[in-house]
């Protein structure tokens, strides 16, 4: 099978039409969303997201993401609290995941939540948000790479990873935000911050007034258990907080700032030469992956500063350069 690829904005009306037939018949589609591309499948048909799982490689006792039209449509299937529906007001559609209790009976496949009694939801922006209101069912999507691969930004990246396993990519062009959506589960009167990702940490605290509870991080734990340690994993090995470039690595810097035998390096790249972290966040995996095009066997990478959208940044680099778990 070789993908056939839909530019959503030519053909918009062809591309709800012959998603919304995939999805149908029970078939994963790749699709833009504004973090990154996901792999999209109908959350109530254990047979679809069977077809994820297999698709990405992905352990089962992962559960998966399941996306929404809107507040309304989540509240068919996820209890919310009060601070949970604030957050939901202010930052949907957009890159927040809230963790909330599963309705029961509600529809949603035990496969898809791996048999826990939560669910992570979530409302993309734009298009996504679009096909699910036509196909008018929660799309349970994980990032369309194979797992522990670095998420894509581009359709060109899904085609290069799982172009012969899929029948349907959706192009939307480069992805807005760059890295995956924030997690955040709420338990009483915490927030707690499983995922940090394309929402600032901070602008969560300014809304929900308290302060969002990190992890030890990389956590490993099974809440959050995508984020096994090595994960996000170009094929170059991965050095962290380099001051110096050491012979054969791609340097990619941060903020413009000169690195010491940058010369010496096989590429440069900057995630944002005005240091700004929302365009680093969006050209981060871009780059990881134009490194790994480029064969570099090495890649090394200076600090970046850990606020706002640094954390989830970082958080990606901890686990691109932890030790290979498989
Ligand atoms: O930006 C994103 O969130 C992307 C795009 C495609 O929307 N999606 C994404 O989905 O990253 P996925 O399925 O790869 O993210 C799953 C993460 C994992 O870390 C998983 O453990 C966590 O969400 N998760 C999902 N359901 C959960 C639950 N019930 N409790 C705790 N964590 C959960
Ligand atoms: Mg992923």
């Amino acid at each position: 099978m070789t993908a056939r690829i839909i530019d959503i904005s030519w053909e918009p009306e062809q591309a709800l039409a012959e998603a919304s037939a995939r999805l149908a018949e029970g078939l994963p589609v790749a699709i833009p969303t504004e973090t990154v591309y996901g792999l999209a499948a109908d959350a109530t048909n254990p047979a679809a997201i069977t077809r994820i799982y297999e698709t990405k490689g992905r352990p089962r006792f992962n559960p998966l993401i399941c996306h929404m039209a809107d507040l309304a449509m989540a509240e068919r299937y996820a209890l919310f609290d009060p601070l949970s529906r604030r957050l939901a007001e202010s930052f949907w559609p957009g890159p927040l995941t809230l963790v909330l209790p599963l309705k029961t009976d509600c529809g949603i496949h035990a496969l898809a939540t791996a048999g826990l009694d939560s669910v992570g939801v979530r409302v993309p922006k734009g298009f996504a948000g679009d096909l699910i209101r036509r196909f008018d069912r929660p799309l349970a999507a994980p990032s369309a790479n194979t797992s522990g691969r670095i998420s894509p930004t581009s359709a060109e990246h899904v085609a290069e990873d799982l172009g012969d396993k899929l029948a349907l990519i959706l192009d939307g062009g480069q992805a807005d935000v760059g890295v995956e959506s924030t997690i955040v589960k709420v338990e009483g009167e915490r927030i707690r911050l499983l995922r940090p990702g394309g929402i600032a940490a901070e602008d969560i605290e300014r809304v929900a007034r308290r302060t969002v509870e990190r992890q030890a991080s990389p956590a490993p734990t099974i809440e959050a258990p995508g984020m096994l340690a090595s994960h996000y994993a170009p094929n170059a090995s991965v050095r962290l907080n380099a001051t110096a470039v050491r012979p054969g690595e791609v340097l990619i810097r941060f903020g413009g700032k000169p690195v010491s035998g940058a010369d010496i390096a096989s590429a440069v790249f900057d995630l944002s030469a005005s240091g700004d972290l929302a365009e680093a966040a969006s050209n981060l995996f871009d780059m990881l992956h134009a490194a790994d095009a480029m064969g570099a066997g090495r890649i090394a990478i200076a600090a970046i500063p850990d606020q706002g959208l640094g954390e989830a940044i970082n958080d990606r680099l901890i686990r691109a350069a932890a030790p290979r778990d498989h």
